[in-house]
């Protein structure tokens, strides 16, 4: 739907016509498709006619749903799959052979770091780090002739590093390199990396797109030839499907996406402009602040800045636990991107996969917090950070 808005593609894109009419989309709730006879089924499995084969690589919800992040993302495809490390562990599978190498941003989310530093060795392939990501030329020095595609995280999390897509995208383009772009945090209504000159995007779709914290779901934008590649000899032979309830969970999610999103960011600036003028507070990292490295960044690139912050406190470990525990509305948990505003410690929780040098590296100090806000009343999420603080003394 080249001509419509964000919001209306976000309800309608990728419908295919049920029977009878429904107003949502159905859940397909079933692994295999009947076939009229021998011959449809022979059909449908050479791809002379358009249809279903088996739960495992297809399935009508995940279809639309997958067209429909396809048309938000501007790109010709999409795959979904279990999770966000599903999605990047088949594309990993897909475009990498034993020797070749992944070049990537430090400033990746923890289990995204696992996977290339662990994982991909196993493999035999294998990462190179870009440890200064904000530099053009470290990310040409960590090219070499066995790097198939580059990655970036961006907004990333949690040191929310954002990256000059347009700038990796040309230097991609003259090593004749895909470059892949996790748009978690942003989500197509803030940022469209394809428009920015990437060639494929890649999500979980747990976090924003779901919107509640309901599902795991994962999704791969980007060529057809690619993504139809991945679902014949990446989901089918491995198994990481998206479920069908998920499918419906997520397209539930798209429909109400921008409007979210317009209130995860007007809280987040409510808050992180509340924490920059905090004496309790270090730093605060939130490209939506003016002081921010990144604030140049964002205009040119994104709609807003989304929810995503992370500050350090003043003092120890323990008193950011203390801080934590004292918080009443922000529910302390491992996640990120949902209607409810969350609170985690990365060093203890989500990055904890990362040894203390790699830690540092990435800006994740032991005192660190991170934030994802969510839409609650803003003057509420204020209020309780306040008592949170004064649990140390006025
Ligand atoms: C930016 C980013 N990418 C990928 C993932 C992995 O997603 P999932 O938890 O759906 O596997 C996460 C999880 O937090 C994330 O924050």
């Amino acid at each position: 739907m080249p001509t419509k808005g964000f919001t209306t593609k976000a309800m309608h894109a990728g419908e295919i016509k049920f029977h009878p009419e429904s107003m949502s989309v159905p859940i397909y709730q079933s692994v295999a498709y009947p076939y009229e006879d021998a011959r449809e089924a022979a059909e449908i499995f050479s791809g002379d006619k358009p249809g279903y084969t088996y739960g495992r690589w297809d399935n009508p919800t995940v279809d639309a749903f997958e067209r429909r992040m396809a048309d938000l993302e501007n790109t010709e495809s999409a795959i979904a799959a279990a999770s966000g490390m599903a999605a990047i562990f088949l594309l990993c599978h897909h475009l990498l052979e034993p020797g070749d190498e992944v070049v990537s941003s430090n400033r990746v989310y923890g289990g995204t770091f696992g996977l290339f530093d662990i994982g991909l060795p196993r493999m035999g392939t294998k990462v190179n780090w870009v440890t200064q990501p904000d530099s053009v030329d470290a990310w040409a020095a960590a090219i070499t002739p066995q790097t198939k595609f580059l990655f970036v995280e961006t907004p990333s999390n949690p040191a929310l590093f954002i990256a000059d897509i347009p700038a990796l995208s040309t230097l991609a383009k003259a090593h004749n390199l895909p470059l892949v772009v996790d748009n978690t945090i942003a989500t197509p209504a803030l940022q469209q990396p394809i428009l920015l000159g990437a060639d494929m995007v890649i999500h979980s779709t747990t976090k924003y797109i779901c919107g509640n914290a309901t599902s795991l779901g994962g999704i791969i934008c980007g060529p057809k030839e690619i993504v139809e590649g991945i679902r014949q000899n990446g989901i089918r032979y491995l198994g990481p499907s998206m479920a069908p309830l998920n499918a419906w969970l997520n397209l539930n999610g798209l429909e109400t996406l921008a409007l979210r999103m317009d209130r995860h960011c007007h809280n987040a600036m409510v808050v992180a402009t509340f924490l920059e003028g905090h004496d309790k507070v270090n730093y605060v990292n939130y490209p939506g602040l003016e002081s921010n490295p990144y604030h140049k960044l964002i205009k040119p690139q994104m709609k807003g800045c989304s929810s995503l912050m992370s500050f350090e406190m003043k003092g120890s470990y323990e008193d950011a636990t203390k801080f934590i525990d004292a918080l009443k509305v922000f529910t302390h948990a491992t996640h990120l991107g949902t209607n409810k505003s969350i609170v985690t410690h990365p060093a203890s929780t989500t990055h904890s996969v990362l040894g203390e040098e790699e830690m540092r590296k990435a800006g994740i100090s032991p005192s660190l917090i991170r934030f994802s806000i969510g839409i609650e009343d803003d003057e509420d999420l204020i209020a309780d950070l306040t008592e949170a603080f004064d649990t140390f003394g006025k």
